[in-house]
């Protein structure tokens, strides 16, 4: 994986899914019979065990931290549920008072849950298998303190954005900072590599995202950058039209969904960066050969392009069949590359 996100040849891409600790594993669900959300989150050996479960039921070459992009929103003073409906903030960011009463959290006071985790998990898988940690961009992680949770078009938040821009851009330099800070603290404790999840970011125009994203997402990777590196994933969902812009951010690799034609892609964005992606998790319904197809379908789009790290264009899906999502790796596990095949 490494290799890959350095553009260094490798036979066969590395493969791991986005939300791989999740509902679709059986044993993930049994533990939540048990335990809130959150409770899974905090206690680290619960927290392990779950970041561990892909490895045995669907044999990933990466791991990522169980946890939650809303975490250091949490500790920057915003209270969270998690309910049924998805995330809450019971106390959605509306004006200058909410902005002024937030804080900037040191993560190893506020989560050190997520530093012993992480330990627990080198030490039972060892040091080959690559970790990552992440964090939500500034932009989505803005998105649910405005919203107060998950939305479909994003209205409130881009109303401050274009009413009280002042206001909008203080907030999204307080949330680059503890992002950065949380990215670091990550990379402190293990992390291998690291991904900025800007999900919803695609709701904005290009010339919006230049002129009001685009800086304060940079900013933040160059806080990270500052002593430290390890490589930086930057995925975001129908952002097609931002990936030039995307790469501006001073990445190493950028996340694509499956809107999104790989070689394309690469045509746009030059050979500075990784691509990761990009089958669409709806295929991972579709019977089991045409899974494997379409997989296969994939790994040619990208072609002999070496910094390629499999993966799906979005979060694997809750109620998607496991031996599906096993059959994804398993077909980029034993494919080779054309120069390698021969
Ligand atoms: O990828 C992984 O397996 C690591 C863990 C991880 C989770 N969330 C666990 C989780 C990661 C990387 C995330 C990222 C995340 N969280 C994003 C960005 C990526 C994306 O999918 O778009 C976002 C937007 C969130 C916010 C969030 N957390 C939502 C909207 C929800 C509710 C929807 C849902 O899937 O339930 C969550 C809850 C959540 N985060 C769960 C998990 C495993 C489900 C909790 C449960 O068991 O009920």
């Amino acid at each position: 994986m490494l290799r890959a996100l350095r553009r260094q040849p490798i036979d066969r891409p590395p493969v791991w899914i986005m939300r791989q600790a999740g509902r679709y594993l059986a044993d993930y669900r049994a533990l939540r019979a048990q335990h809130s959300f959150m409770e899974l989150m905090k206690s680290p050996a619960l927290a392990a065990e779950v970041t561990l479960m892909p490895l045995e039921a669907i044999g990933t070459d990466a791991l990522i931290l169980f946890n939650d992009i809303l975490t250091p929103l949490e500790a920057m003073g915003a209270e969270l549920e998690f309910g049924d409906g998805g995330p809450k903030f019971r106390h959605p960011i509306a004006n200058a008072d909410d902005v002024a009463r937030l804080v900037t959290p040191d993560p190893s006071i506020a989560s050190p849950d997520i530093a012993e985790t992480m330990r627990l998990v080198r030490a039972s898988a060892g040091d080959d298998i690559p970790l990552l940690g992440f964090a939500g961009a500034p932009f989505t992680m803005a998105s649910y303190l405005i919203e107060g949770g998950t939305s479909r078009t994003f209205h409130k938040t881009k109303l401050m954005m274009f009413q009280e821009p002042a206001l909008f851009d203080r907030l999204l330099s307080m949330l680059a900072e503890t992002i950065a800070s949380y990215l670091r603290y990550e990379i402190a404790n293990g992390a291998d590599v690291v991904q900025l999840f800007d999900t919803w970011v695609g709701c904005l125009s290009p010339d919006d995202y230049r002129a009001r994203i685009l800086p304060v997402t940079r900013r933040c990777v160059e806080l990270v950058r500052a002593g430290c590196d390890v490589p930086i994933l930057l995925y975001g969902r129908y952002t097609s039209p931002l990936l030039e812009m995307m790469v501006e951010t001073g990445v190493d690799g950028l996340g694509i969904d499956w809107t999104v034609d790989p070689a394309d892609a690469r045509r746009r964005v030059g050979q500075s960066v990784a691509l990761q992606g990009n089958l669409d998790p709806d295929v991972l319904y579709a019977p089991r050969d045409e899974v494997v197809s379409r997989t296969l379908a994939t790994l040619e789009r990208f072609g002999s392009e070496p910094g390629h790290v499999f993966n799906l264009g979005h979060g694997i899906l809750p109620d998607t069949p496991v031996d599906h999502a096993r059959a994804v790796i398993e077909t980029v596990k034993s494919y080779r590359r054309e120069e390698a095949r021969g």
